[in-house]
């Protein structure tokens, strides 16, 4: 199996608790969140119709996108709003609502890695993204 690579993408003094920056990953917008120290990242573009996530509100665990006010856990990337409002007999609903693309995350010193997406071809990633957020080596 292929050894997943990982690129500093930032440090841990230009994220305080509770913020959000911006960092470029592959041609691609990531935004990364620290959590109270924990550390986690999701792709900028929200998956309903593109908002700008780095604009979005931070409501504890999950982000807020400021065009239609859905709602991510950033840990995971699943849709906590307004899947959790939808009727279950009502399934056409929820095939609208995807989910957040999130990165794995370490943390090396005090700088802030990514893993690299896989390339064309590649198989995509199933969910487990989020599991090493904020470990150290
Ligand atoms: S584009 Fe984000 S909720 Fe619609």
């Amino acid at each position: 199996m292929k050894r997943k690579r990982f690129v500093k993408v930032a440090e841990i003094g230009q994220i305080p608790p509770g913020q959000i920056k911006t960092v470029n990953l592959q041609d691609q917008n990531v935004v990364l969140i620290n959590l109270g120290g924990s550390y986690f990242a999701f792709d900028a573009r929200c998956p309903h119709q593109g908002g700008p996530l780095a604009e979005g509100t931070l409501c504890e665990e999950a982000i807020q996108c400021p065009w239609h006010h859905h709602r991510y856990d950033v840990r995971t990337g699943q849709n906590v709003y307004p899947k959790n409002v939808y009727p279950a007999d009502m399934p056409w609903l929820l095939e609208q609502v995807g989910s957040l693309q999130v990165y794995r995350i370490k943390i090396k010193g005090a700088d802030i890695l990514l893993e690299e997406p896989p390339g064309p071809g590649c198989p995509s990633p199933d969910g487990e993204a989020a599991q090493d957020a904020g470990k150290t080596e």
